[in-house]
């Protein structure tokens, strides 16, 4: 566990074996770097070396300066000083971070180097914790490096005399719970779909609720029949693996009408009978990414406590091709009786969904907010870094971007064309669950819309940010617990929000 502290003291009183501070581009000294008791930092380490780009590092040994007590000093190049926000910062520590969490104690300015200082202390706590997260427990630890591993314990985040002390605790405790958050979802979505499956995902729900204090029920394969969940069972029934349904409650307000969260549980997609090719299938252990994020929300919720009721209901499934597996062709009767033709069977996460929407409508919720790997189609769309958003209600979309934006995760708006709809109609049964090749992220977001029965909802398709093919500057290879933070910040958001009727909801 690394600890931070915050403080106001000048970075070359700070008792840490490393300084990490900031250069903007050509090159500019960024906080600390010039004035750190009139010692020009930037003059001794290589004005020459340094040009302040982004993604530019230097470390430094301290030569025996008279009065710097850090051991080595790391600039970090930022890029132009006017375009740097908060997300710069969780982007150029969390890309150092390998090489941080090699000191014990790090104190670093970076903080002070963009906007908001609460913003900006978060996003630097985020980045340094989300930069350093590995997932090594397959590895056998034979061939260990001593050297390879962490000694972080201790990190001070140096901010300015006139910050508000008791405000940066609560941005650094925050960006703490998140990050952890986000390090929980990434090991759920990187675990092997043999040991991750839908009871597996249940059970961990289940540790995980009871560590932070939620209300957590576990459907069977059996509760499901009895209680209608045919898209859930349908998906599930080709695997030897049965399906859980994880429903979570969170409730910090009396007696507020709850916001309802879903996430896409498949443990792993192979396709079913409309199987996939090989390398279709080498990532789908990482499909049940939206459960992962909804679970790692609901985790963060009970530790930050806001004045908030959230209820989550996550279906999980494994999409299995085999002698039990759900035909194409075959209908399936959904929770609340609406059916669907299952015309792929590679078009299974609307069909779990389905089950999941309808039973949180019938608890007649604030908003709805799903996450789902969804489809390719979006990652053809917006690429590998950006989620889809698409919803029924300006608000919540509106809400949800600004949220995305506000937290470094970049979310965009696809239209809920109507048009399109007629796409997914069905000779056989209510709807289908594939339309054309073309604009296929807006039919599978038209036909959840059918579930929702008129509840303020909203889907982020996630198939391209839910995991990461290469390394990012904060996320290895592999499950990235996006959308985590959008989520968390969205929540944070309604807390504060004063109560919903009033004048905000006039403004949409
Ligand atoms: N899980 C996949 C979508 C996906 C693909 C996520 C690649 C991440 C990376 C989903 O279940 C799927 O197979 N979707 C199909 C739908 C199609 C059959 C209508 C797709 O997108 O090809
Ligand atoms: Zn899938
Ligand atoms: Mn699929």
């Amino acid at each position: 566990m690394v600890e931070f502290t915050f403080s106001i003291e000048s970075p070359s009183t700070a008792r840490a074996d490393m300084l990490v501070l900031p250069v903007f581009e050509g090159p500019q000294p960024g906080p600390g770097v010039k004035d750190a008791d009139g010692i020009d930092l930037m003059a001794l380490y290589g004005e020459a070396k340094l040009s302040g780009k982004r993604d530019e590092t230097l470390l430094v040994p301290n030569p025996g300066v008279a009065g710097l007590k850090a051991r080595s000093v790391l600039l970090v190049g930022l890029g132009p000083r006017v375009k740097v926000t908060s997300d710069t910062l969780r982007r150029a520590i969390g890309k150092a971070a390998p090489l941080i969490a090699k000191r014990e104690r790090v104190a670093t300015t970076l903080a002070q180097a963009a906007g908001s200082s609460e913003d900006a202390a978060q996003a630097v706590v985020e980045g340094l914790l989300l930069g350093s997260y590995r997932f090594d427990r397959y590895k056998s630890h034979s061939n260990d490096d001593a050297r390879d591993r962490p000694a972080l314990t201790n990190v001070e985040i140096l901010g300015k005399s006139r910050w508000d002390r008791r405000k940066l605790k609560g941005s650094i405790s925050r960006g703490q719970i998140v990050a952890d958050a986000v390090a929980w979802a990434r090991d759920l979505v990187n675990t092997p779909a043999l040991d991750c499956t839908p009871d597996y995902l249940a059970m961990q729900a289940q540790a995980m609720a009871k560590e932070v204090g939620l209300g957590c029920k576990i459907w069977s394969e059996a509760d499901l029949k009895r209680g209608g969940f045919g898209g859930i069972l349908g998906v599930g029934q080709g695997s030897v693996n049965p399906p859980r349904l994880i429903e979570l409650s969170y409730a910090g307000a009396r007696n507020a009408q709850p916001i309802a969260l879903t996430g896409k549980g498949i443990s792993f997609d192979s396709g079913g009978l409309s199987i996939k090719d090989a390398t279709g299938m080498e990532w789908m252990k990482a499909d049940m990414a939206g459960a992962a994020a909804m679970l790692a929300t609901m985790r963060a919720l009970g530790r930050l406590k806001p004045k908030l009721n959230v209820i989550a209901a996550i279906p999980s499934s494994e999409n299995m091709p085999s002698g039990s597996a759900i035909r194409p062709g075959d209908v399936l009767r959904h929770r609340g009786g609406k059916t669907s033709e299952v015309l792929n069977t590679d078009a299974e996460g609307r069909l779990v969904l389905a089950d999941a929407l309808a039973y949180l409508s019938e608890r007649k919720p604030k908003v709805i907010i799903d996450a789902a790997t969804l489809t390719g189609a979006c990652m053809i769309a917006l690429g590998e870094d950006v989620f889809g958003v698409l919803g029924n209600d300006r608000r919540v979309v509106r809400d949800l971007l600004a949220a995305a934006a506000a937290c470094g995760e970049p979310g965009w708006e696809l239209p809920m064309h109507e048009p399109y709809r007629q796409l997914i109609d069905s000779t056989v049964a209510d709807v289908k669950n594939v339309g054309k090749r073309w604009g296929g992220a807006i039919t599978a977001a038209l036909f959840l819309a059918e579930f929702v029965d008129g509840t303020p909802w909203a889907h982020l398709d996630i198939a391209g940010p839910g995991f990461a093919e290469n390394a990012k500057d904060y996320a290895p290879k592999g499950g990235t617990g996006v959308p985590v933070r959008t989520l968390v910040r969205y929540l944070l958001d309604q807390a504060e929000a004063k109560p919903a009727g009033g004048r905000r909801r006039t403004q949409r």
